[in-house]
């Protein structure tokens, strides 16, 4: 049985949560105003707060949004959607809390029998017992049966590497490999699906794709967020894990992997080879932050829920370095701050500077490197900095800008992440989800240095909320001299 054509179960595990009523399920709902979900579908949420079906509605109403269906046909939509969705409560580690939910899913489903989907919205700590769980209630059918069950898993998945390879035992005890999608949802960006497109149906790049003509690349996220009342996640957790060892390693993975044979599965192991060739970051290559109090915004530490002497980095800047002939020798500078000036993610290619050039009696200092700019968010664009006469009488050069904005490029409606992926759970398409040899080589380059970190005790440097970040920034980067 197809699901798109067929009748599809979405059952929301943590839906009383963040992500499930702020991106999971408005992505279901952007889905189903683009008639892209089966005709028969229904949604069941599940967490262990009480709620009435009703109160789920009105808690994910306030989220949904009307992009796709302007105008009237919205609420008329909205009044569809929200009648197919529903809520149950129960404990996760309990066997007969899911034997009621299978209960409810066998009445919403009727005679057809349903294809299903279990998205994991949960902190990580809890997987295995829900795993276990919808095992136990015999709520997952077998690999390759007919209709399917597929899990989704959010990041972060475990702590390190060990952790890492214990829960995707654990997983596989309940689910086969070809039933578990690993959600990264960077990975369905709109701007970081373009890099493929960007590298591989561009003939000038390649060329200069390599560490002939590049000198660094940076990758840096930024946040003016602090931590939002996710204390209980993120503390003890910090920037690296959140963000680094994940979003930000796979836009390093599409940045640096050779091409793929095909858009299939290859994408995967191409990324997987570049990973495995990373080296495994050292502290010296790292520095730590944390937001202190700034701009009448309280300090990390003030945080509810995190305790006072707390050494979790809520930024992190990291020398990364690819053992490949393509990458030898360019350091990969990943940055990534919360509560820091401005919400930023790109990526940054800078090319060497030109040498030997007629413009030396003007620019004795050197003339400023050519650099590609790959914007994810916000204001989604690719800028190409390069030098150009400035108009007019006399010779003065600028470094400017060709920008593509995708504002003003392109017509249609950006998608957000989460609909492009979850469509993707629905097609059974798992490219641009995270494989197992993936998340072992994310982990193996961070791991060590987690380990160093917390068994030293060593103190992020505080920066003041608002602020660009610690000052051990620019002493970092004064070690990257633009080269020729
Ligand atoms: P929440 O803290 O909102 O947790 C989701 C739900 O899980 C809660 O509503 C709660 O439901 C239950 N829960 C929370 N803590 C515990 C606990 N210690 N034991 C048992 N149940 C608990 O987290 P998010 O929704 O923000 O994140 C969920 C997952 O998604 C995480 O792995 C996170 O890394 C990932 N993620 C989140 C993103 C976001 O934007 N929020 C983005 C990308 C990934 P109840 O108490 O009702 O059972
Ligand atoms: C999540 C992190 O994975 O990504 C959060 O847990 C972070 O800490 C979020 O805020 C950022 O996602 P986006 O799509 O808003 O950039």
């Amino acid at each position: 049985m197809n699901a798109q054509n067929g009748n599809l179960s979405f059952i929301v595990l943590g839906a009383s949560g963040d992500l499930a009523r702020r991106k999971v399920i408005p992505a279901l709902f952007a889905l189903y105003c683009q008639n892209l979900l089966p005709a028969n579908f229904q949604v069941l949420g599940f967490a262990r707060t009480k709620m009435t079906d009703e109160a789920f509605r009105e808690m994910i109403t306030a989220h949904l949004t009307c992009r796709y269906t302007p105008g009237e046909a919205c609420g008329e939509r909205m009044t569809e959607f929200l009648a197919r969705c529903f809520y149950r409560s129960g404990r996760y580690d309990s066997r007969e809390s899911f034997q009621a939910l299978y209960g409810t899913l066998r009445e919403l489903e009727g005679p057809q029998e349903a294809c299903r989907i279990f998205y994991f919205a949960v902190p990580p700590a809890i997987f295995h017992d829900i795993a276990h769980a919808l095992g136990g209630a015999g709520l997952v059918r077998p690999a390759g049966s007919q209709p399917w069950t597929r899990v989704v898993i959010e990041k972060p998945f475990g702590t390190d590497r060990a952790s890492s390879d214990e829960l995707s035992q654990q997983i596989k005890t309940v689910f086969d490999e070809r039933q578990i999608f690993r959600i990264d949802h960077y990975l369905g960006k709109e701007v970081i699906q373009n890099l493929m497109a960007l590298r591989f149906a561009n003939l000038i790049f390649e060329p200069i794709w390599n560490r002939l003509y590049v000198d660094k690349v940076f990758i840096s996220w930024a946040e003016t967020i602090g931590i939002e009342g996710r204390a209980g996640y993120f503390d003890g957790i910090g920037v690296i894990r959140d963000v680094m060892q994940n979003h930000l390693l796979q836009m390093l993975a599409l940045v640096a992997m050779e091409q793929p044979v095909s858009l299939t599965k290859y994408v995967r192991d191409e990324k997987v080879k570049v990973l495995r060739s990373i080296l495994p970051v050292t502290i010296e290559d790292l520095v730590l932050g944390q937001y202190a109090a700034g701009g009448g915004q309280k300090g990390y530490r003030e945080e509810p829920g995190v305790p006072a002497d707390s050494i979790t980095s809520t930024y992190a800047m990291a020398v990364l370095r690819v053992r490949s002939r393509r990458w030898s020798g360019v350091p990969f500078i990943l940055s990534a701050g919360k509560a820091l000036d401005r919400n930023m993610t790109e990526i940054r290619i800078q090319f060497k500077r030109t040498a030997g050039h007629v413009f030396l009696d003007k620019w004795p200092e050197g003339l400023p490197p050519n650099e590609l700019v790959i914007r994810v968010q916000p204001d989604e664009s690719i800028k190409f900095g390069i030098m150009n006469k400035v108009p007019g009488l006399g010779l003065n050069l600028e470094h400017t800008e060709l920008n593509l904005r995708y504002a003003s490029a392109f017509d249609g409606l950006i998608p957000e992440a989460y609909e492009s992926l979850i469509l993707d759970v629905i097609r059974g398409d798992p490219g641009l989800f995270i494989c197992e040899d993936e998340l072992e080589a994310s982990w193996d380059v961070f791991t060590p240095v987690l380990h160093e970190i917390d068994e030293k005790r060593i103190e992020p440097e505080p920066y003041a909320f608002g602020s660009a970040g610690p000052a051990g920034i620019q002493k970092m980067l004064s070690k990257f001299p633009p080269r020729w």
